[in-house]
């Protein structure tokens, strides 16, 4: 039986994604509560340097981001989460027009928004509940004026390069002309360290993926075992990306809106890429999607980087 609360395209996403040869799952579908909850744990966690790492360049860059903005700029962010990563850049900025948090989920754009109501008494919040994926128009009241864009976290990453520059070509029509946007990529490095980084000690990576399962069980009723998948992270050393896999520990049969799914043992679904890019490559997206280069920012360790870019 199938849940009435079910998102749409949930089922029809995983049917055919199960059907594939490899199978594969959306990654997009990884974030219900728990996801989100999960997704959350992972950010603290000792080997996932991104978040922490990201964190401490965009304080050092902020005076310069802001200087280059200069007064008045409406800050419009592409999946805004709750809103947490923003303040460092509202807080440097001069006189910031407005604040726009764009995601597809409701209560995180609420949370986003009180989060910076609170921080920033008076700004103008303004939130949009799109998926940032498609074009989407900005709110009529935003106040006419420059626009930058924040879009943190390689969350680019977990797109293919192609769905990457179609992105950035979009961004660059929404924001219109002149805008600018900082951009949060991480950056190809040693294969231990990113596998550690998607295959933690404690094992809430393996609980993300796994989650995958257990929300077609709870919201599609399927009936997968999870103890019978287990969690893989792949570095792809051609495509330069980490894979997550889910990997079957023994040949099984799953029944899924009604469809019986084999599965050798040892198959995978393979449930998300996350895209390492060289700065090189990086700028050639950029380009490619209308944008130029303006700054860029890596930690001593060069695990990550921070992008000012210009629409070209
Ligand atoms: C959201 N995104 C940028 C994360 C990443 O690093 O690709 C998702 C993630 N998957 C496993 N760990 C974190």
């Amino acid at each position: 039986m199938l849940d009435a609360a079910m998102p749409s395209g949930l089922l029809a996403d995983a049917l055919a994604g199960l059907a594939a040869s490899p199978k594969t799952l959306p990654c997009k579908w990884l974030y219900d509560a728990e996801g989100a909850r999960l997704f959350e744990d992972i950010t603290r966690l000792p080997e996932y340097y991104p978040t922490r790492t990201e964190m401490l360049i965009l304080p050092q860059a902020s005076a310069a981001i802001a200087a280059a903005c200069g007064p008045g700029v409406a800050v419009v962010e592409f999946g805004s989460g709750d809103g947490s990563k923003v303040s460092v850049l509202l807080s440097a900025l001069e006189s910031p027009s407005a604040y726009v948090p764009v995601d597809i989920a409701a209560e995180w754009l609420d949370a986003a928004a009180a989060r910076v109501a609170a921080e920033q008494p008076g700004l103008a919040v303004l939130p949009v509940v799109a998926d940032f994926t498609q074009y989407f128009p900005l709110p009529a009241e935003l106040p006419a004026g420059p626009r930058l864009g924040f879009f943190p976290g390689s969350t680019i990453g977990n797109f293919t390069p192609d769905e990457a520059v179609g992105f950035l070509r979009r961004a660059r029509e929404v924001l219109g002309h002149g805008a600018r946007m900082v951009l949060g990529a991480d950056l190809v490095k040693a294969p231990a360290v990113l596998e550690a980084a998607y295959d933690d000690a404690q094992g809430v990576t393996a609980a993300f993926n796994l989650n995958l399962l257990a929300r077609l069980n709870r919201e599609a009723g399927a009936d997968f075992e999870l103890a019978s998948f287990r969690h893989e992270a792949r570095w792809n050393p051609v495509l330069e990306r980490v894979e997550m896999h889910l990997v079957a520990r023994r040949a099984q049969v799953v029944t899924l809106g009604g469809q019986r799914i084999g599965f050798a043992e040892g198959e995978s679904i393979h449930t998300e890429n996350s895209h390492k890019y060289r700065p090189d490559r990086l700028r050639q997206l950029a380009e490619a999607g209308g944008w130029r280069d303006l700054a860029l920012w890596t930690d001593p360790a060069g695990l990550f980087s921070v992008w000012l870019l210009e629409a070209a």
